[in-house]
């Protein structure tokens, strides 16, 4: 499914992530950086060394990377140019502040491929794999951090939400069917 938001294309694929050729893919990190499974191993083992020893000397120099946040490396031997590493938060029950810091995620995720020129980004759904996040409210939460984002901001093209099954690419395609802006968001 694609969708429209002012000028910013909008795009639901089933599809791996590590294989899209956006000029930055967003990677579902943990706070240490340095690795780990799922997206996180995917993209390590597709992207190459060099990923790790940039988040090495991230984590050497800034410490570790707080749920919400978001830091930048190059891509090593992916189509993309950049990796954006954010830490989405563990489900906990919903009482200790997920929904924000997954919402944040996306965000400061935007806000630094604004920031490095980056105008075409891949998402996966970030927090609903190991972090058990549930699959339906992280998608409501992840359409409408982007939705409120590209309206205000003209500087991304593309952002495309990567899924790697049907489930999940049903739960955004109804987030976003359900936000109201389903087809062309240009009235939205
Ligand atoms: N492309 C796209 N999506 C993927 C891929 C892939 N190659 N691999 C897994 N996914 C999906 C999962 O099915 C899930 O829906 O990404 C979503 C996020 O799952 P995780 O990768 O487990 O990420 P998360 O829930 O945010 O947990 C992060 O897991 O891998 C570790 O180091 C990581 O500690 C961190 C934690």
């Amino acid at each position: 499914m694609e969708a429209m938001i002012g000028n910013t294309k909008l795009l639901f694929i089933r599809g791996d992530i590590t294989e899209q050729d956006t000029r930055a893919i967003v990677n579902a990190a943990n706070s240490g950086l340095l690795g780990g499974g799922g997206v996180d191993g995917a993209i390590h083992r597709a992207g190459g060394p060099q990923i790790l020893e940039e988040c090495k000397q991230i984590r050497s120099t800034k410490g570790i990377c707080p749920a919400g946040q978001a830091v930048i490396t190059g891509a090593g031997r992916l189509k993309a140019d950049y990796v954006i590493h954010t830490v989405g938060p563990i489900w906990s029950g919903g009482g200790g502040g997920e929904d924000e810091l997954l919402r944040q995620a996306y965000a400061n995720s935007l806000k630094l491929a604004v920031k490095n020129g980056v105008k075409t980004i891949s998402f996966p759904s970030i927090s609903t794999g190991a972090y058990r996040f549930p699959r339906d409210r992280a998608a409501a939460i992840a359409v409408k951090a982007v939705y409120e984002f590209v309206k205000e901001s003209a500087a991304i093209d593309e952002v495309r939400f990567v899924l790697f099954n049907d489930d999940i690419l049903k739960a955004f395609e109804l987030a976003w069917e359900k936000l109201g802006c389903a087809g062309d968001s240009r009235d939205c």
